[in-house]
């Protein structure tokens, strides 16, 4: 059981401690490899942030080094003492193997590589990984894992939730091609949104999921119960269910390239199945030149003009059908230049911010959802 320490420091660790399950990693590379069976091939593949002993990242790769053709892994972990959460037993694995070192288990990071078969059962698999302690703890951002990136091809892991625009801007620096688990919150990020609409990055196949995760220790759900109760907390086996997760990307896959199945603007407002646009038709914004299009499903497919859509609009984005155009939210907002809003329109409606769309809506000043704004490609 908890002590108090080890509950406030999980407390402090909030979401950055869930462990990803093996299916949801399976189906997304799979994807991939239905693309192009080659994408793994010949590659260095660096698994960051990972816990390799209980990892089903490192545990897919490595069973699947063969299948994959892949040149080298490596993973990486992070030192217990480094983390907010620091209870921790070390595994047998560990204490087993003549390199543990008890000064070493709590302050190190560990790397475990896979490149051949150790253990000469005819395979490369999960058997052969070796390992050792890091010179420093594991971070991301030190030297050492610093210099593994730059000795990648692919980068692969669901990284801290909380550094996640560090952790990209870390990848994007290598000029690495990679594949992560993040919230679908991170899109209209400045430092993100731009990636995704100069088509440097995008979404994975699976997009806006609801991901079932394994939290560390039986404990840490026990601290964070009010987080987990309002994410669907299953008491009974610390799983978790966390909503609107995606992967990103930029790494090829089939989706992409698949254009959304659209019906005009006349038949939508005729016969589509949202009774809001078949009752007011399509909405213009009082500060922008554009549509509402309140759902990804009733884009018109003849409409020329800029259209702002849902921001879960990346997970069916096809760049060959349309272009990003802008982010009408927070900074990336403010950045697309939206009129301030005057004192007689804030008194019509509290909540109105800058950097926002508005549209006017029984004579009242409405915002819609975040949006992103996209025109269809000539
Ligand atoms: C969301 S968990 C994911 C773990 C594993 N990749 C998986 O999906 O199963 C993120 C991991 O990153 C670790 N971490 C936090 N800050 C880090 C940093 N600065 N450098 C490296 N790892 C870090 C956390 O302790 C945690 O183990």
């Amino acid at each position: 059981m908890a002590n108090n320490s080890n509950l406030g420091a999980a407390k402090a660790a909030k979401n950055d401690e869930f462990y990803t399950q093996y299916a949801d990693i399976q189906k997304e590379i799979n994807a991939y490899l239905e693309y192009n069976p080659d994408t793994f091939r010949d590659k260095t593949v660096l698994l960051p942030c990972d816990d390799p002993e209980w990892s089903n990242f490192t545990r897919f790769f490595a069973q699947n080094f063969e299948r994959l053709g892949l040149k080298r892994l490596i993973s990486t972990s992070y030192a217990v003492e480094s983390k907010k959460y620091k209870d921790y037993e070390p595994t047998l694995f560990e204490t087993e193997s003549p390199l543990f070192d008890m000064d070493k288990t709590r302050i190190k990071g560990k790397i475990f590589e896979l490149t051949r078969d150790t253990n000469g059962s005819g395979r490369i698999d999960l058997d052969d990984l070796e390992w050792h302690y890091l010179e420093g703890d594991g971070d991301f951002r030190s030297p050492e894992v610093c210099t593994l990136r730059d000795q990648a091809d692919i980068i692969v892991t669901n990284p801290p939730f909380s550094l996640f625009r560090e952790f990209l801007g870390w990848i994007i620096k290598g000029a690495k091609q990679f594949l992560v688990i993040g919230s679908i919150n991170v899109i209209t990020y400045k430092e993100i949104f731009p990636l995704i609409k100069n088509n440097q990055i995008w979404s994975g196949v699976g997009f806006n999921l609801s991901m079932i995760y394994k939290a560390p220790y039986a404990n840490y759900l026990e601290a964070n119960q009010k987080f987990v109760r309002s994410k669907g907390f299953n008491p009974e086996d610390n799983f978790i269910k966390v909503p609107g997760v995606c992967w990103f990307t930029n790494l090829d896959h089939g989706r992409r390239h698949e254009p959304l199945q659209l019906m005009t603007m006349k038949d939508n407002i005729r016969y589509g199945k949202h009774k809001e646009i078949r009752e007011n038709g399509y909405i213009r914004y009082a500060n922008y030149d554009a549509i509402d299009v309140p759902y990804v499903d009733a884009i018109p497919s003849d409409y020329e003009g800029v259209m702002g859509v849902p921001k879960t609009f990346p997970g069916s984005y096809c760049p060959e059908q349309f272009e990003i155009v802008g982010c009408a939210e927070g900074d990336s907002g403010k950045e697309l230049g939206l009129k301030p809003f005057n004192r007689e329109l804030k008194k019509l409606n509290k909540s109105l911010r800058d950097g926002q769309l508005y549209f006017i809506q029984d004579g009242k000043p409405e915002k819609p959802y975040a949006r992103i704004l996209i025109r269809k490609k000539q």
